[in-house]
């Protein structure tokens, strides 16, 4: 299975240092181009910059970008055919930090109409990138994290890599239910740092 990140941001590099750490590789894609992430190559050299393009042919693809700018970042990728996208998301106008209108639908919703044919699980986007980066083995437990889909497979498989990182998963159902749950702002999950004994 291979593994990339659309988006090297915060978040974006907050989960390239989750993988790298963990001995996964993958690659990240920008809006900038592979050069403008050789500082963060040379930090996690597991972490291989590419054009978006190919970021989006990876059997799982976080996608971590503005959700101002999500429209034009997927707007020419090849097709999904079933593909993984992992919603690390959160539906804010930025810098104001509004909520944007969402019509009242879940944003993982909202987001998998932008991307047909894709296996959308909403995960990664509950916590700010500082502690989501930081060590997972936290007061003799796991830091939890939460993920929900509507494709029973996709989500065991991002529940398996979730265990791999180090982090405990917790399954909230689907992104019409659990994704609610989890989404920011709206939901009552975001930003409870929880950890998982046993
Ligand atoms: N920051 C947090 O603590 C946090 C926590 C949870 C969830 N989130 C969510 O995670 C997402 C990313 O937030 P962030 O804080 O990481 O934002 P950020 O630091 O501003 O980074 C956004 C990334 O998206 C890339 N991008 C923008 N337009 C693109 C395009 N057309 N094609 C490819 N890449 C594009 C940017 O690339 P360039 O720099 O090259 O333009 C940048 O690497 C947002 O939806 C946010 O709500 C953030």
């Amino acid at each position: 299975m291979n593994i990339s990140i659309i988006g090297a941001g915060a978040i974006g590099s907050a989960i390239a240092r989750n993988l790298s750490k963990a001995g996964i590789a993958a690659t990240i894609a920008n809006s900038r181009g592979p050069e403008s992430l050789a500082e963060l190559h040379a930090e996690l050299p597991n972490i291989r910059p590419v054009a978006i393009d190919e970021a989006a042919k990876a059997d799982v693809v976080f996608l971590a970008v503005q959700w101002s700018r999500i429209p034009d970042a997927v707007r020419s990728l090849p097709a999904w055919n079933g593909r993984i996208v992992i919603d690390a998301n959160n539906a804010l106008e930025v810098p104001s930090f509004k909520a944007v209108d969402l019509g009242g639908r879940a944003s993982s919703l909202v987001l998998a109409d932008l991307l047909p044919g894709a296996r959308v699980v909403k995960a990664f986007n509950h916590l700010g990138a500082a502690l989501l980066q930081s060590d997972p083995r936290s007061e003799g437990g796991r830091r939890v994290l939460f993920y929900s889909g509507d494709d029973a497979d996709a989500k065991k498989t991002i529940g398996r890599l979730i265990d791999q990182l180090g982090f405990a998963g917790v399954d909230l159902g689907t992104l019409d239910g659990g994704g609610r749950l989890a989404q920011f702002p709206g939901g009552p999950l975001p930003v409870l740092n929880l950890v998982k004994f046993g």
